[in-house]
């Protein structure tokens, strides 16, 4: 996408009006973890989209009296101004300009909420940046500019990308892939796309329910920690094994090869966090209780045979996956013997989404 893409009009359909879009979080499976210039990945990186940890923003938009150089906007967090935000935004539209001309011709009125407790340790900078990209091409659309269906989604994660990297794999779903990979047609580095290949049966309504190890803020963050790729020594081999990883958990997902998608996916989250305790400065984010629950989860599946997996994002908190078939006898698992582990014994129930909605 270029600029000549970009809206160019300057005569608008409209002056005023409102848009709304909700947008869930995602739990990637093969790590993005490390980028250069902006926002463009060291290696490809998949994705289940979430259902229920959404974002769900309103942007009103009204045209200034007279043009000027400067952004105008305000963001209302959960019914309140939240000024310590505001200076996220503002890099978010100046990067996202470019693409979308009409930005300094209007003041937007942001409004969101999330669906999931604040304090849960669950980054909401994916669902937040998707939905609130997805507002922008909803309003450009508005104004005047057709976009169809297809170039909606790739250009709000194409704009998502630019606020947060694991933001533009939020736009769909069940199954997405961001970054250039020879084994996803159409993949690429500025956007992601829908993941097209067969998907085993097993994987509908995947669940992911989520523990919430620790609810704190994290120590380190993500942009930090991709920064801290730049002259790692384990640097070029992580890229190329998650670029391996890519190709063969595309095989395992359409082959319904549990045992194969289990270990990928658990090396991929305890890839992830080798990462960060091998990087200079070097930085742990999992807990005792990660690790305690993460022994679990393998005693079971090695009792049981019931084909539970975890993986970890930047943070302490453990996403156990398992197919629909087996919810109660894991929830059973989870209560039992993993809630313990918990704060608060508290814990997300979600499952693979669609992606973005209209409010
Ligand atoms: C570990 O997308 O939060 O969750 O692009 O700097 O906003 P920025 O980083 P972010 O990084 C996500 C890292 C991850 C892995 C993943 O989601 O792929």
């Amino acid at each position: 996408m270029n600029n000549s893409e970009s809206s160019l009009s300057t005569s608008y359909k409209i002056t005023e009006g409102s848009v709304s879009f909700s947008a869930p979080s995602n739990i990637a499976l093969i790590k993005y973890w490390g980028k250069e210039k902006i926002q463009i990945p060291k290696n490809a990186s998949l994705s289940f989209t979430l259902n229920n940890c959404n974002t769900e923003t309103s942007v009103s938009f009204s045209k200034k009296d007279k043009k000027n150089n400067d952004f105008s906007f305000q963001f209302i967090f959960e019914g309140k101004p939240k000024p310590s935000f505001e200076p996220k935004i503002k890099i978010f539209l100046e990067r996202i300009e470019p693409y979308c001309s009409f930005l300094k011709d209007f003041h937007f009125q942001i409004e969101s909420i999330n669906t999931f407790p604040h304090s849960s340790g669950i980054a909401s900078s994916a669902s937040a940046m998707s939905a609130l990209a997805r507002c922008f091409v909803e309003i450009e659309k508005e104004l005047g500019t057709p976009i169809d269906v297809q170039n909606t989604n790739k250009k709000a994660s194409f704009l998502a990308r630019l606020g947060s990297g694991s933001a533009c794999r939020s736009v769909e779903g069940p199954i997405t892939v961001w970054g250039k990979s020879p084994e996803i047609k159409g993949s690429s580095d500025e956007y992601a796309v829908k993941f097209s290949e067969k998907i085993d049966p097993i994987f509908n309504n995947y669940q992911d329910t989520v523990l919430l190890i620790d609810k704190g803020e994290k120590q380190v963050s993500s942009t930090v920690g991709h920064n801290l790729m730049h002259n790692h020594p384990f640097a070029e081999n992580r890229f190329k094994q998650a670029n391996n990883n890519l190709a063969a958990l595309k095989k395992a997902i359409s082959a319904g090869n549990m045992e194969e998608f289990i270990s990928i996916v658990e090396s991929e989250a305890l890839s992830l966090h080798a990462m960060m305790m091998t990087s200079s400065p070097y930085f742990i984010l999992i807990k005792p209780d990660t690790l305690k629950v993460i022994n679990a989860i393998w005693e079971y599946r090695k009792t049981t045979k019931v084909p539970v997996c975890f993986t970890l994002d930047a943070g302490a908190n453990v996403h156990v996956l398992y197919p629909k078939q087996h919810s109660s006898e894991v929830l059973t698992l989870i209560n039992e013997q993993l809630a313990q582990y918990c704060q608060d014994s508290q814990y997300i129930c979600d499952h693979i989404g669609t992606g973005v909605k209209k409010l």
